[in-house]
């Protein structure tokens, strides 16, 4: 029988990060075998199960279904959870594979490395600098006990080596999520209403937790609705502030309009027929660029710094005069085009099978012989 190799997802930006990498594995047959855990962080259909259908992912192996939580108690729970499957699995599991930056990617590291089960970060070296992100703090940690960290972006190298992790357990393959989305791209419909519209999306806390922030970008979004068409499917977290902060009928007066969360097809075709994206999410500054549609990013930094050198990423934080100039530069057609950023080439899932079978054939090597 084959090693096992446990690939570890729980949120929505893990599911786009996973899919890529087991159609791989599917295809390239390497020394190893996957198992999927699915932690259930993310539990509702729209922001987890509509992703297994449309990406081609097969249902988990292992469904913890921790559920949501305060990010000590859930994190917790993901640990304990994920601790007591490794250790009931036979043949013990040979390595871990987590992805990205959520409370799952930490919490799943954290046990197997505990128990001496060799992990494998991918997306690592991403650093915003600001540990006042949860995902930060994640990154951090996650990188610092990973034996194998896989880098999807350049700075991600030069971050790693500054931190002193020996060059041996880095190495750059290129970003995974662009394998996704140059997969599904022919059938993301581009948008029939051909009129040209904003897309938002924000789900941060520093954006969407305090009142008189969200009230302020709400604003805002109302000032961009009177020149286009402003649509915004908003993440549950954001829903449920615009409800409790009273803000639901400033966004419906304001012409604003407020749809649930998209699947991942729906989104794409949205993504690629946007005259401009307003976000906070990271994975979609990405995508922004690889499509070269202008993206502002309403934070005051990224972990992805390519995408506003290379791509088509402005950071813009909440000034929203410095928002408003770009789409003025957007709509003139003066905005920036976006460059080819390395690895960014719908081939990283490859790679990444590549490195992870060389890596876990002397990884039981040397446990082997310890
Ligand atoms: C998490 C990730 C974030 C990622 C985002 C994408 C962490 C620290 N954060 O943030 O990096 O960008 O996912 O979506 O891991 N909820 C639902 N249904 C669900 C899950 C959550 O309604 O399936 C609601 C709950 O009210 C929950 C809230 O959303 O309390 C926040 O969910 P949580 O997973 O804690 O964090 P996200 O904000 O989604």
């Amino acid at each position: 029988m084959k090693p096992l190799l446990a690939l570890v997802a729980g949120a929505r930006p893990n599911f786009m990060k996973i899919a890529p990498v087991l159609r791989a594995i599917d295809d390239m047959k390497p020394g190893f075998a996957p198992v999927l855990v699915h932690t259930g962080q993310h539990y509702s259909p729209e922001l987890s199960d509509i992703f297994f259908t449309q990406l081609g992912i097969p249902a988990p192996d292992v469904h913890l279904e921790v559920g949501s939580g305060l990010h000590g108690e859930q994190t917790a729970r993901i640990l304990e959870a994920f601790e007591a499957f490794l250790l009931g699995s036979s043949p013990r599991v040979a390595g871990v594979m987590v992805v990205g930056d959520v409370n799952s990617t930490v919490a799943a590291a954290l046990a197997a490395a505990k128990l001496r089960i060799p992990v494998i970060h991918l997306e690592a070296g991403l650093r915003s600098f600001d540990r006042r992100m949860p995902e930060e703090i994640n990154r951090l940690a996650t990188d610092a006990i990973s034996d194998l960290l896989l880098v999807s972006e350049p700075a991600g190298e030069t971050n790693l080596r500054n931190e002193g992790v020996p060059e041996s357990r880095i190495r750059y393959v290129g970003n995974v999520m662009i394998d996704t989305l140059a997969h599904h791209l022919r059938s993301a419909p581009a948008v029939a209403n051909r009129d040209p519209f904003a897309l938002v999306t924000l789900h941060r806390p520093s954006n969407v937790d305090s009142r008189e922030t969200l009230a302020a970008i709400v604003g805002f979004l109302g000032r961009i609705a009177q020149r286009l068409r402003v649509v915004f499917p908003a993440h549950p977290r954001t829903a449920g502030k615009l409800r409790e902060f009273g803000l639901l009928e400033s966004v419906a007066a304001r012409g604003i309009e407020l749809i649930p969360p998209q699947g991942y097809i729906e989104n794409l075709g949205l993504m690629r027929t946007a005259t401009v994206v307003l976000t906070d999410s990271g994975g979609i500054q990405e995508e922004t660029s690889y499509l070269s549609v202008p993206c502002l990013t309403l934070r005051e930094n990224t972990e992805r710094p390519s995408t506003v050198s290379a791509g088509s990423n402005t950071l813009v934080g909440l000034d929203f005069g410095k928002a408003a100039g770009l789409i003025d530069d957007i709509l003139a057609g003066r905005y920036k085009k976006s460059q080819a950023i390395p690895g960014w080439d719908g081939c990283a899932a490859r790679r990444v099978v590549t490195v992870v079978n060389g890596f876990l054939e002397s990884a039981s090597c040397f446990t082997a012989a310890t």
